[in-house]
């Protein structure tokens, strides 16, 4: 329901306008005016007629930002539910059909894309919001449709349209990736961590539990939820209520509200607990990404330390091995039990942690990129600020290879030679780089 599709009374006024400029008749000059107004005003309600039904849930929220993220392009007909269903549709024995969340997003993509190769169907569902530059979503977007994969453009706070993909392809498992992701960014945008990772998340399970048949639902929490834990390496068993951002606080959220869905609907739930994902096609506001482009710029850059030169450690986790994680939980989940919006028994629930096992210092991941860049980068040390980034992350990842033989294979230098050659390819080795 775009604009275009509203009768054209816009073009009306325009005629209607001609008399206006008569200079000499002002008194119908000034009925023209109201008549013109008139015409915009009913316009206005036209508009919003229109566009309300399919475009928000009855109970949007009135704040700015949904009303932002919520207004996103046409949807529905059968020629939309035509794509949706040849998008979702399984085209190997046993295959899944799962509905991916944040499709346009870094991980989103890669999964999107092994899902359809191994044949599984894939429908995508992403806002396509400008946290970070979308023109790198919508290369994404474009990478995805070549091979035959549809990504819906919608918000997951948005029920009507969640509801319609049930009914139009029955998914037997929702991978959910949508989120605001990034730690910092929680003090300048804190309402888009309640709306994207709270409420979106608990829209989406709403329209889980009603679906028949449930699908079972494997989402991305993170490794932040560990916060202030200092026990390594991180165990799904250590505690995790002491998060040290906003971020981290919605996704250890996400972590019990997906307990109450499992609790009362018998929703089969899998939260992977992701460390520092990187890889080709990644997200331009991790360090690893903006400091290839800051090197490759000649900027400085700026290389955090802990109390008393305390190192800064990530246990960086290539994107491939985070995909094989990823389709690990999803062929190892369970089905839902419920059925019509009620618990038939007791489902799965589970957590992993999916990570390399081996932090690198970020010192040296700026030594392993000016080896691959041959340039050298123009260091700046400074304190980690406490607003929100923790000193070391470190997982143990026994469980996951105990459920689903998970085994991390990339080292560091390896996954950024592919990354580097990926950026290089994309952006230029100059300055182009810029965006
Ligand atoms: N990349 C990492 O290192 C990392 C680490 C831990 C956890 N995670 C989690 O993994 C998931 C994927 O992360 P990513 O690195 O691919 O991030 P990303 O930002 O590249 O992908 C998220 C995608 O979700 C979309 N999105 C956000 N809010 C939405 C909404 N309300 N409705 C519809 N679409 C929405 C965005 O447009 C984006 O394309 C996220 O849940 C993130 O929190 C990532
Ligand atoms: C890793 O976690 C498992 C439980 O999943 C535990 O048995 C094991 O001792 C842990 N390993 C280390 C090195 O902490």
């Amino acid at each position: 329901m775009t604009m275009n599709n509203i009768p054209s009374a816009p073009g009306k006024f325009k005629m209607d306008k001609s008399p206006y400029i008569h200079r000499f008749r002002w008194q119908y000059s000034s009925l023209a005016k109201l008549t013109f107004w008139s015409f915009v005003f009913l316009g206005l309600i036209v508009v919003f007629f229109f566009k309300s039904p399919s475009t928000s849930p009855p109970n949007s929220m009135p704040s700015d930002l949904s009303r932002r993220s919520l207004k996103t392009s046409s949807w529905g007909g059968p020629a939309w539910e035509k794509r949706v269903r040849s998008s979702a549709r399984i085209r190997s024995s046993n295959g899944l059909s799962v509905l991916v969340t944040g499709a346009a997003g870094f991980v989103g993509t890669h999964v999107s894309a092994a899902l359809k190769r191994r044949g599984d169907g894939v429908l995508g569902l992403d806002n396509f919001n400008d946290y970070y530059d979308p023109s790198l979503k919508r290369a994404r977007q474009a990478l995805l449709e070549r091979s035959g994969i549809y990504i819906v453009e919608g918000d997951i706070n948005d029920v009507t349209l969640l509801k319609k993909l049930f009914e139009v392809a029955p998914f037997t498992h929702v991978m959910h990736l949508a989120a605001q992701a990034g730690v910092r960014y929680a003090m300048e945008n804190p309402s888009s961590y309640v709306h994207s990772n709270i409420a979106g998340f608990v829209s989406l399970l709403e329209v889980c539990k009603n679906a028949n048949p449930q699908p079972a639902i494997i989402w991305a929490s993170s490794s932040s939820v560990y916060g202030l834990n200092t026990k390594v390496p991180f165990s799904e068993k250590d505690r995790t209520d002491q998060p040290a951002s906003l971020y981290a606080a919605t996704k250890k959220a996400g972590e019990e509200i997906a307990h109450t869905y499992n609790h009362i609907y018998g929703l089969s739930l899998t939260g992977l607990r992701f460390f520092t994902v990187y890889g080709p096609w990644g997200r331009p506001d991790m360090a690893y990404f903006f400091f290839t482009r800051d090197i490759l710029k000649g900027k400085s850059i700026p290389i955090f330390e802990a109390a008393n030169h305390g190192t800064v450690a990530r246990d960086f986790t290539y994107i491939d091995d985070i995909v094989k994680g990823c389709l690990g939980a999803l062929d190892t989940a369970e089905k839902s039990t419920g059925s019509g919006g009620k618990k038939k028994g007791s489902a799965q629930l589970r957590v992993f942690n999916l990570g390399n096992t081996s932090p690198v210092p970020v010192s040296e991941l700026v030594s392993i990129l000016e080896r691959l860049l041959k340039v050298k980068a123009k260091r700046k040390v400074m304190k980690l600020p406490r607003n929100g980034d923790v000193q070391f992350t470190h997982a143990n990842i026994s469980f996951a290879q105990r459920e689903f033989g998970y085994k991390p294979t990339t080292d560091l230098q390896t996954g950024l030679k592919k990354f580097t050659r990926w950026y290089v390819g994309y952006y230029g080795s100059g300055k182009k780089g810029d965006h």
